[in-house]
């Protein structure tokens, strides 16, 4: 709101120049302009806001330990009757407060299972549920409609260890417990091509209101970990995900379609994206139209050899109002990447990331405008998508080996891009690479590829998504200079 304020501040300003009673709009303007300068306060809790618990969950007026259900936590006896059992029980204080399912030190090994509403799944020290090894136990369920076909397979696809739909105020904590979904077999099977449909993911809620995920570990997921999709207001919280780092497809939280999301204290060490957010698969994206957006991630840290933070390469339904700051990345293939392609339709608009480190980084920013990947051949080649408003600021790079590979599509230019205060120590002669984009930069080096090197200027603010630092910082010297000189 503030910024945008200033954008017609200044708007109004420029318009304004040559009429003859300036003194008096002149006071009010410049008084106007310092508190836009100095008060980031009501940006900050607004953007935060879905970052807090809504639901007031902290106390479930019902408990029960998954050993009252007959479980056995040795590893080795299936439990999937009991978390089953436990569940149904809880249901009957879904409307009396919820309930909390307790999950004690030991090795509870499972199948799939589902949660319902208003419940807590509270997993102590040293609880581990893991994931059956035997594919039966992860029942076979409908592909997404956004997607059309299971993601790797036509058809459908093996439901996730712990599921939740149609839900509202779901939990899943504890004193940092493990989920483990010995996904290994899965990765053998995707290897040597004995899957009959795409594999699980570790937990996915579809449809459902107030999920939090906190205080956990995750490991091995046989697929993408957590997937949260046609979700609002999920928090995934102070979260340790891990999985080899050649393991495939093992993302560590993907949004897909999914609005007000807050992601934040976690660290993601896994095979493929560390954070993908998606919305769906060309046709079937476009047809379904439901967008991810007010996505926030801050303080995540972790190494990939695919991207820290991944927006696609599924973005059919369009993805907007991101926010990523405080991120640290190293021993990596990518720090930034938007992945895309003609044939996916929608959009990626008003990104914003801040506050990058990277170090040992084979490509801090990526734009891939080609990725490909099509669920079948009646994908609309003419759907092109719209990347526009994609802002980087304070980013420090060491041991680099190409600062950015933008590429855009040939008549479907990548716009409004904002690169600034961006230092990479690039151990390569090929710094930059752009083709097919076209925005503004300042203090960026090496310096940037000529289609981003015109000066970003505070006129620019209506191009440039949230240009927070420079508007504080530097900016203010030259909108200092730019008043005094009418
Ligand atoms: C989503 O869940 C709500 C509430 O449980 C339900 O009313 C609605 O029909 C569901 N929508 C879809 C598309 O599943
Ligand atoms: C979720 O809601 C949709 C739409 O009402 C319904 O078709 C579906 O069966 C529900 N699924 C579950 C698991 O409740
Ligand atoms: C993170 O979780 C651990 C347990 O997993 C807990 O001890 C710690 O206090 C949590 N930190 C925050 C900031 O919530
Ligand atoms: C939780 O456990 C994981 C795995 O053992 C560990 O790496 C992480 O530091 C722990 N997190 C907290 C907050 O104690
Ligand atoms: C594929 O891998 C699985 C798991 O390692 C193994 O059980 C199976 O025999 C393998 N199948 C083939 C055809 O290689
Ligand atoms: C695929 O189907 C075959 C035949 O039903 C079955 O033997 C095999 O176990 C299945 N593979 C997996 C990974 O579930
Ligand atoms: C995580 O654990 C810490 C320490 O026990 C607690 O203060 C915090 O509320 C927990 N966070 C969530 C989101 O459950
Ligand atoms: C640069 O990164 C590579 C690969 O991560 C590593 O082998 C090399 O030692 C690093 N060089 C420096 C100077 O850190
Ligand atoms: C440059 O950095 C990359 C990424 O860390 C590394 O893979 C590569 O070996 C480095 N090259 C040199 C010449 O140090
Ligand atoms: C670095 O990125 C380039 C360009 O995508 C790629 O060809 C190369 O394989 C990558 N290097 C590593 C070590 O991943
Ligand atoms: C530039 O970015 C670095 C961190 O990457 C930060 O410490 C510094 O304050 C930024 N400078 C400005 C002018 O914002
Ligand atoms: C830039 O990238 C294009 C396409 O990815 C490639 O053909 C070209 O050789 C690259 N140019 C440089 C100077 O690296």
């Amino acid at each position: 709101m503030l910024k945008k304020f200033s954008c017609f501040l200044q708007a109004f300003a420029r318009g304004a120049e040559d009429l003859s009673h300036m003194r008096r709009s002149f006071i009010i303007l410049n008084v106007l302009l310092v508190l836009v300068l100095f008060t980031d306060g009501p940006w900050a809790i607004r953007a935060s806001s879905h970052c807090k618990q809504t639901n007031q969950a902290d106390f479930r007026p019902h408990s029960v330990s998954i050993t009252e259900f007959g479980a056995v936590g040795d590893g080795v006896t299936l439990n999937t009757k009991a978390f089953q059992n436990a569940i149904f029980y809880l249901n009957s204080f879904t409307d009396k407060g919820g309930a909390k399912l307790f999950v004690p030190a030991g090795r509870w090994l499972t199948g799939s299972f589902d949660l319902i509403s208003h419940l807590t799944l509270w997993l102590d020290r040293d609880a581990v549920i893991l994931g059956s090894t035997n594919s039966v136990d992860w029942p076979v369920v409908d592909p997404l409609p956004s997607y059309g076909r299971g993601r790797e397979l036509p058809g459908g696809r093996h439901r996730s260890l712990i599921f939740g739909q149609n839900l509202t105020d779901v939990i899943i904590t504890g004193d940092n417990g493990t989920i483990d979904g010995q996904g290994s077999i899965w990765w053998s099977w995707f290897r040597n091509k004995t899957l009959n449909y795409t594999r699980p993911h570790l937990v996915e809620f579809i449809n459902s209101t107030g999920v939090v995920i906190s205080n956990l570990t995750f490991l091995d997921s046989p697929f993408w970990t957590i997937h949260p999709v046609y979700c609002s207001n999920v928090i995934v919280q102070n979260v340790t995900i891990l999985a080899p780092f050649h393991s495939p497809n093992t993302d560590g939280i993907d949004p897909d379609s999914s609005d007000d999301v807050c992601i934040e204290d976690c660290h993601i060490s896994t095979g493929d994206d560390l954070i993908a957010i998606k919305s769906g698969w060309d046709e079937y994206g476009i047809t379904y139209g439901r967008p991810s957006k007010n996505i926030i991630i801050r303080r995540l840290s972790g190494q990939t050899p695919s991207a820290g933070i991944a927006i696609g390469s599924e973005m059919s339904g369009g993805v907007s109002e991101v926010r990523a700051e405080d991120l640290q990345f190293y021993n990596s293939n990518n720090g930034i990447r938007i992945k895309t392609s003609p044939g996916r339709g929608g959009y990626v608009k008003n990104v914003h990331i801040s506050n990058m480190r990277l170090a040992n980084v084979n490509v801090s920013i990526r734009f891939t405008g080609q990725y490909g990947e099509h669920p079948d051949a009646h994908y609309d080649q003419h759907a092109l998508p719209i990347i526009e408003r994609v802002t980087m600021e304070n980013i420090i790079g060491e041991n680099i080996t190409y600062a950015g590979l933008l590429e855009g599509i040939e008549g479907d230019t990548f716009h409004d891009i904002c690169l600034l205060n961006i230092t990479l120590n690039v151990n390569s002669t090929c710094s930059w690479n752009c083709s097919n984009v076209q925005g503004y930069s300042d203090l960026v080096s090496p310096e940037t590829c000529g289609p981003l090197r015109e000066k970003i200027f505070p006129e620019h603010c209506s191009n440039c998504y949230r240009l927070s630092s420079h508007l504080k910082n530097s900016g203010n010297q030259n909108r200092g200079a730019w008043l005094l000189s009418w």
